[in-house]
């Protein structure tokens, strides 16, 4: 059946392994798959809930639409845009904000691991940030929304907003709540360093990460660095138990191969892990080093992409107007 997706990405900079498995590979089987309609969103009005640095943020903002389009993300089959040139977004996410409860944000793990000790310090916008999620999804009857799982607490978010909004205005059906598309095989992607720690661009260590322009020695240097443990590869996946490094490192080929576990476990069983490691090397070359070269000259070309973002944004910008004007006349304005 076809699907109505909307995802996002904040651009924040050094997108790494972790982004490209977790979420961009995903946005662009979706975009592959006939009939859906996609719309891929450069969330920067999310990245000012914590401060940027502006030279930096518009070289985000450009960087993370070049590693859309250098993943295979296509201009033309899906909307490219940031959420900045669409007013709506803003708009929509404070009507949204008089739907949404305190008590559903004071849940929100996220803003409690982001906003750390010092909650009092934290921006408003950093609370309310799910809302203005809530608003980026509905605003294109999204059905469907391709993320992490650690952004699937915020979908549970906008779900209740929708069915409040629809319930306190009668309004069956108008806000569609999305589902949320959360791939179970490898939808976190560990460091490199640390088998229970995520791969972030927040880790202090570059070494934990592979960085999505990382030259081809870095990955090799960074894959031979990268943690495991004494014994062999095992043969079943059950033997993967407790070993977190392993089982990342496995499962990482194993996405890049677009193979099951157990295909990658048949061919490694029994052998060790530096002949593992010259194949994973020899894998993330030859799926990450073409994307890093396409969003170099991508960058070099920086009108291209501005305007790329700027038809995006026209097309968004048409349907999202239209859906605010309709809440508009709901709530009695
Ligand atoms: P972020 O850079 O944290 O805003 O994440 C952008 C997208 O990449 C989100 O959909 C995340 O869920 C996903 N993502 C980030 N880090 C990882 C990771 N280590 N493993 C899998 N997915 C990730
Ligand atoms: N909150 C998401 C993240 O940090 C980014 C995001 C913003 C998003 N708006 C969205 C994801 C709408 C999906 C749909 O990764």
């Amino acid at each position: 059946m076809a699907k109505k997706i909307f995802s996002g990405v904040q651009p924040t900079g050094n997108l790494h392994l972790g982004n490209y498995l977790g979420a961009i590979k995903n946005f662009v089987e979706l975009q592959n798959e006939k009939d859906n309609d996609c719309i891929y969103c450069v969330v920067d009005l999310h990245a000012i809930t914590l401060k940027q640095d502006p030279k930096e943020l518009k070289n985000n903002i450009r960087e993370t639409a070049a590693t859309f389009i250098a993943s295979g993300l296509n201009p033309n089959e899906s909307i490219l845009f940031n959420q900045s040139l669409v007013p709506a977004h803003s708009e929509g996410s404070w009507i949204l904000s008089c739907i949404g409860r305190m008590g559903w944000l004071n849940r929100m793990t996220q803003f409690k691991e982001k906003a750390g000790k010092d909650k009092e310090k934290a921006s408003v916008g950093l609370y309310i940030y799910p809302i203005l999620m809530a608003a980026d999804i509905m605003l294109y009857d999204a059905t469907h929304v391709p993320v992490g799982d650690d952004q699937k607490q915020h979908l549970e978010l906008c779900r209740d907003i929708a069915q409040k909004f629809n319930n306190d205005y009668k309004v069956n059906d108008f806000l569609v709540p999305p589902e949320p598309l959360i791939q179970k095989q490898f939808s976190r992607i560990m460091s490199l360093k640390d088998g229970l720690k995520k791969m972030s661009k927040s880790d202090a260590s570059d070494l934990s990460r592979i960085n999505l322009k990382d030259s081809n020695d870095s990955i090799i240097n960074k894959i031979k660095k990268a943690k495991t443990d004494a014994n062999p590869i095992p043969s079943n996946i059950e033997e993967l138990e407790n070993r977190p490094e392993a089982e990342n490192l496995i499962g990482i080929y194993s996405n890049l191969k677009n193979q099951n576990i157990d295909v990658t476990l048949k061919e490694f069983g029994g052998k060790n892990f530096s002949e593992f490691k010259n194949n994973l090397s020899e894998q993330l070359i030859d799926k990450i080093s073409p994307i890093a070269s396409e969003i170099n000259k991508l960058l070099n070309n920086s009108d291209y992409l501005d305007k790329i973002l700027l038809t995006g944004a026209e097309k968004a910008n048409e349907i999202a107007e239209k859906k605010v004007k309709e809440i508009k006349k709901i709530i009695g304005f």
